[in-house]
């Protein structure tokens, strides 16, 4: 054999190594090796924790960017899906998800359930209503009205124990939004960030928020109870967005100022 026909021939098998290694990388099989994928559950229309512009192909929002940045922590290609609020806690429970984040509050009746990471953010309710109500201006002042709320949150388990209230559960936030300006409820409740963002994008010329935050909530990253293993890493990888100034970078692009 020539030194040429020798030459062509590694090249050959190198190549041919090559493309077999660049094909398995993009396809894991489904057996064996196990893709770095991590499967992410949201309720996208929390802005600004999770939203879809409307130019925007993917989601956005702090809890979006929060989630990638600690899926490239982890080492972990993140894979957002978009769900109903009440339907997250039982597609991790079915293993259809890894984790779920979604301006998600740890309550003690989700712990019976799933595992959350440390807190993450720092929220609490408050009540939006129609511009120019001046009849309700706090939870005192709830008893007996229309409430709007969003299904399976916080917000739906307060509005529940008011007085005689009506409570009408929306799928999501907006929902209620447009049935407050619509005049089918006096008040919506709903985490204070999310009103802030509403009042300031869109709604200060048809609603108002009133009142005191009722409650101090921590949001947290909820995995399923046997996968401790996922759980701990998501904390360990929070613990070093904090240190390296990242969660702060998060944090302040979508808020305007320092946590
Ligand atoms: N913090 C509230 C809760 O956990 C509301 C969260 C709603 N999140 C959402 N992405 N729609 O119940």
């Amino acid at each position: 054999m020539s030194k040429k026909t020798i030459a062509y021939l590694l090249m050959g098998v190198l190549l041919l190594a090559l493309g077999l290694t660049g094909c398995g990388g993009q396809q894991p099989a489904g057996g064996g090796e196990k893709a770095a994928v991590l499967k992410v559950g949201t309720e996208p229309s929390f802005a600004p924790f999770e939203f879809q512009g409307e130019n925007d192909k993917e989601y956005a929002g702090f809890d979006m960017d929060l989630i990638r940045a600690i899926g490239k922590q982890m080492g972990m290609q993140v894979e957002i899906q978009s769900m109903g609020f009440d339907g997250l806690i039982p597609a991790l429970e079915a293993g259809n998800i890894d984790v779920v984040i979604s301006g998600m509050t740890i309550t003690d009746e989700r712990v019976q359930k799933v595992s959350f990471s440390k807190p993450y953010y720092k929220s609490g309710l408050t009540i939006v209503t129609k511009q120019g109500n001046d009849q309700i201006k706090g939870f005192g002042d709830l008893a007996g009205k229309r409430i709007g709320v969003q299904i399976g949150t916080t917000g739906a388990d307060e509005a529940k124990k008011i007085k005689d209230a009506q409570v009408r559960e929306f799928n999501t936030p907006p929902e209620a939004f447009m049935e407050l300006k619509a005049g089918g409820v006096d008040a919506v409740i709903n985490d204070k960030p999310v009103n802030d963002y509403y009042m300031k994008e869109a709604g200060s010329k048809d609603a108002q928020q009133v009142g005191e935050p009722l409650t101090s909530e921590d949001y947290g990253i909820a995995t399923a109870k046997k996968n401790t293993e996922l759980s701990e890493k998501i904390n360990k990888a929070l613990d070093e967005l904090k240190k390296n100034g990242e969660y702060d970078k998060i944090y302040e692009k979508w808020f305007g100022k320092k946590p």
